[in-house]
């Protein structure tokens, strides 16, 4: 067997990982057209509207509205569904802040519901089990590229009433049984921060097919304004609040050139992380990412795990010796559940109040605590992430494999010792 780099073998990993540039399309040409137009409003320039129209076209979808950020995005979801003070929203505790703060500045309850242990996606019985007669909506996160069990999931939510919203921030070209993630619920959602496969710099995307939903929900990202109407008085006719999340000229001419490699990048992501797959799998103690048959991930970052028994190390042993070997890697994902963060533990989304739990709309007790979500939390104590890139050679897959293969035989062989 190969000796480990750390015991002063050769290295799996021969040379750096494929690197390449991400602007290097029609963003300058766009750019420059959107300073031509003399305006960067969304309202008045074209940049703004050709990339949703480009968008929602890619989608198949009849709407998008573009905002400020995913988490603005999310946030106009929520706003354009009416979720309000008092309501239940139930999402997963394994994913971005991006996800729970609309619930929160709605004023609403987040509820956290299990994952599977393999693809880390919110299991719908756990959903199920986390409806109440207050429950308003799930906002169903698609982690890392790979689609929830949505068949499920919106025949619950359906029966139940419920509506939902999809979290594709880390999801583009992301496909349940040949449909996009984004398309399936009542609302999808997207980021395009900068660490996402396409960027703005900041932005994000909603989309629907629902007429209504659409006005309401580009009134919300727009102070409520009115702007499809022609009447100045009317425009201002304000009911209830909402945020100012506009996305600007500038960002819409960024993200309309990005979008024109968006496929070429989830495709990339996909056949790496899929080749990944195969060549870990069968390895004692080490548990591939799973993709359920018959959808596709677009990888936004490959997280396998580790079973530690079974290898004979602790997955630090495991990321430490990997590193030795030229391969990066980092030992879980978030430090905790969300809902262990002190926002939750504490209930101080609003300093100094218990603002929204202790509102009159509510009048429940909820607790966030250690042991709410087992699978989530185990799946985070032994989760191992590795980088997937679009610029990623062959050479680079075949010798992250190797990494990974000669790092756990090592520990197996040691193990059986
Ligand atoms: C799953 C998920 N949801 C929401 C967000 C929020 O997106 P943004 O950073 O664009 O606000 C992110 C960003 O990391 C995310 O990964």
């Amino acid at each position: 067997m190969d000796k480990l780099a750390m015991h002063g073998g050769p290295k799996a990993k021969t040379g750096p990982y494929g690197e390449g540039k991400r602007f290097v399309g029609k963003e300058l040409q766009y750019l420059q057209e959107a300073l031509e137009q003399n305006t960067l409003f969304y309202w008045y320039g074209e940049k703004v509207k050709a990339f949703t129209a480009r968008f929602a076209g890619m989608y198949g979808m009849k709407h998008c509205v573009a905002t400020s950020s995913g988490t603005a995005s999310l946030h106009v979801a929520l706003g354009a569904l009416g979720i309000t003070a008092g309501d239940e929203v139930i999402t997963s505790p394994i994913t971005d802040m991006g996800s729970v703060i609309g619930i929160l500045f709605q004023n609403a309850i987040p509820v956290f519901a299990d994952l599977d242990p393999r693809t880390y996606n919110m299991d719908p019985a756990s959903i199920e089990a986390k409806i109440t007669d207050k429950t308003r909506a799930i906002v169903v996160v698609h982690l890392t590229g790979n689609p929830a069990d949505m068949d499920s999931i919106m025949e619950i939510a359906r029966r139940r009433g419920v509506k939902v919203v999809e979290d594709c921030a880390q999801s583009y070209e992301c496909f349940y049984k040949g449909r996009r993630a984004g398309t399936i619920g009542d609302v999808g959602c997207f980021s395009l921060n900068d660490f996402k496969h396409i960027s703005a710099g900041d932005g994000g995307m909603v989309v629907m097919n629902d007429e209504e939903l659409y006005k309401k929900a580009l009134r919300f990202a727009d102070k409520n304004y009115d702007r499809l109407t022609t009447d100045p008085a009317a425009m201002r006719k304000i009911s209830y609040l909402a945020p100012n999340y506009r996305m600007t000229e500038l960002q819409g001419a960024v993200a309309l050139a990005q979008l024109d490699r968006l496929e070429w990048i989830c495709a990339q992501r996909n056949a790496y992380g899929d080749a990944l797959t195969a060549g870990i799998s069968g390895l004692p103690g080490i548990l591939p990412h799973v993709v359920k048959p018959g959808n596709k991930s677009s990888y936004w970052f490959y997280m396998l795990r580790i079973d530690e028994a079974e290898l004979g190390a602790t997955r630090e042993q495991f990321s430490e010796a990997l590193a030795a070997e030229g391969v990066p890697s980092t030992p879980g994902y978030i430090p905790t559940c969300v809902y262990e963060y002190d926002l939750f533990k504490n209930k101080n989304a609003y300093p100094g109040t218990d603002c929204p739990w202790g509102c009159k709309h509510y009048g429940r007790e909820i607790e966030y605590k250690k042991g709410l979500c087992p699978t989530a939390e185990e799946i985070l104590r032994t989760a191992v992430r590795l980088d997937v890139n679009e610029f990623f050679t062959k050479q680079d897959l075949d010798e992250t494999i190797a990494g990974v293969r000669k790092v756990a035989a090592h520990f197996r062989a040691q193990r059986a010792q």
